[in-house]
């Protein structure tokens, strides 16, 4: 197939790419490097050694993206390209809807007259607000604590409502957990501007000698060792999982949702520790209070994925921790 990747030179788009090049399929990327950099399509041409058509443009912008579809049978979208800092979400409401909810609604309207009709989400486990049992399985309530977890929330709305009134339409909505690692040649990797809010950056950005220290937030929670506890992927399982949605998504209509995550859940210090010692290093932290918004466990259940995609994740933390800190020590600049 021919997959448009919006958002395909960002940390998950990037990985899916090469996945799906891998798997023979063709690819077509548009983002408009607003958290990423042109060197990751240099990257993944070399990862792969296959080329792909690149579209510097905003999927915001109908005309732009018309363009994409007038000039390339696109055969399914995968679509990555949002803001996703929950933090800034609360700052800047109105730019997180306008983005991310915008650039959806303008593939929907454009793929039908192109007669493109896959459709594959990158939506989020925070999408299950502050979950009252774990593990989740797919049809748990919803409801989010965050302006950007709305946006998942609305999204996945929309796509169902589309694929309702449009029977030949596909959706296959990805709940993400916690994605790190990167790619095991460590030519690409998360490349998080500024202070990383999540926590493997902020790890390997201690263990290089960035960041004086990590802080740990909250060692009070209801956990076995009183950090919270998430679901960490490695994100080359996560880009495997794609592979699979979009073959889904070619053999079935109507609208699925997917939990991505390995099922098992790790505290804050089983991954310190576990980042300590695959890398053979130590790390400064320190407690901190509890951040605001967090919820104390979040986990998949992962079973869904392994009947409905045949997928489940293979790479354990280990790799996870392994994979973030060479590709961090192999880039201490990031993609710059
Ligand atoms: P990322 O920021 O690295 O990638 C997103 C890419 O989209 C960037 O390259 C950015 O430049 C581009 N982009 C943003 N808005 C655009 C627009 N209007 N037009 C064109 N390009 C645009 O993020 P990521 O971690 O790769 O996440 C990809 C998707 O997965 C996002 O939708 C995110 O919300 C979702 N997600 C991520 C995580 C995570 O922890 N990384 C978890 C769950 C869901
Ligand atoms: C993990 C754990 C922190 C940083 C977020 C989004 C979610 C999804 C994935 C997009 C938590 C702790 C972190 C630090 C720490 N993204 N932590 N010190 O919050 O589970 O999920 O990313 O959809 O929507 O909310 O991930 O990596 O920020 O935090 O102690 O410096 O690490 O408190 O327990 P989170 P995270």
């Amino acid at each position: 197939m021919k997959v448009l990747l919006t958002g395909g030179a960002g940390y998950i788009g990037s990985h899916t790419c090469i996945e799906l090049l891998n798997a023979g399929h063709e690819a077509v990327i548009v983002d408009n490097y607003s958290n990423s950099k042109p060197e990751a399509l240099n990257r993944i041409r070399e990862i792969s050694g296959k080329d792909f058509t690149f579209y510097e443009a905003d999927c915001c912008d109908k005309t732009a993206v018309e363009k994409i579809f007038a000039e390339n049978k696109i055969d399914a979208v995968i679509h990555f390209a949002g803001l996703k800092a929950v933090g800034e979400s609360v700052q800047i409401p109105l730019a997180y809807y306008r983005n991310n909810l915008d650039s959806t609604l303008t593939l929907l309207e454009v793929m039908p007259k192109y007669g493109c009709n896959k459709f594959v989400f990158s939506s989020s486990a925070t999408v299950y607000g502050v979950p009252k049992e774990v593990p989740l399985v797919e049809g748990m309530p919803t409801g989010c604590t965050s302006p950007y977890g709305w946006t998942k929330y609305m999204i996945e709305q929309i796509l169902t409502d589309a694929s309702v009134a449009n029977p030949d339409l596909s959706v296959v909505l990805l709940r993400y957990f916690n994605p790190i690692g990167a790619h095991e040649s460590g030519r690409i990797g998360e490349d998080p501007n500024g202070i990383p809010n999540n926590l493997m950056p902020f790890i390997t950005q201690v263990a290089i000698g960035k960041r004086p220290e990590l802080g740990v937030f909250g060692n009070d929670y209801p956990t076995p060792d009183g950090t919270c506890v998430r679901d960490y992927i490695h994100v080359v399982d996560l880009a495997i999982g794609h592979v699979k949605a979009i073959e889904f998504a070619d053999k079935n209509k109507g609208t699925e949702i997917f939990n991505l995550g390995t099922g098992i859940g790790y505290s804050v210090l089983d991954v310190i520790h576990a980042f300590e010692k695959a890398n053979n290093l130590k790390l400064n932290y320190s407690f901190k209070p509890r951040r605001a918004g967090d919820v104390p466990e979040c986990y998949a259940n992962a079973e869904k994925a392994l009947k409905g995609l045949g997928w489940k994740a293979e790479r354990n933390l280990e790799d996870m921790c392994r994979d973030s800190w060479n590709w961090q020590k192999n880039n201490p600049n990031g993609l710059n």
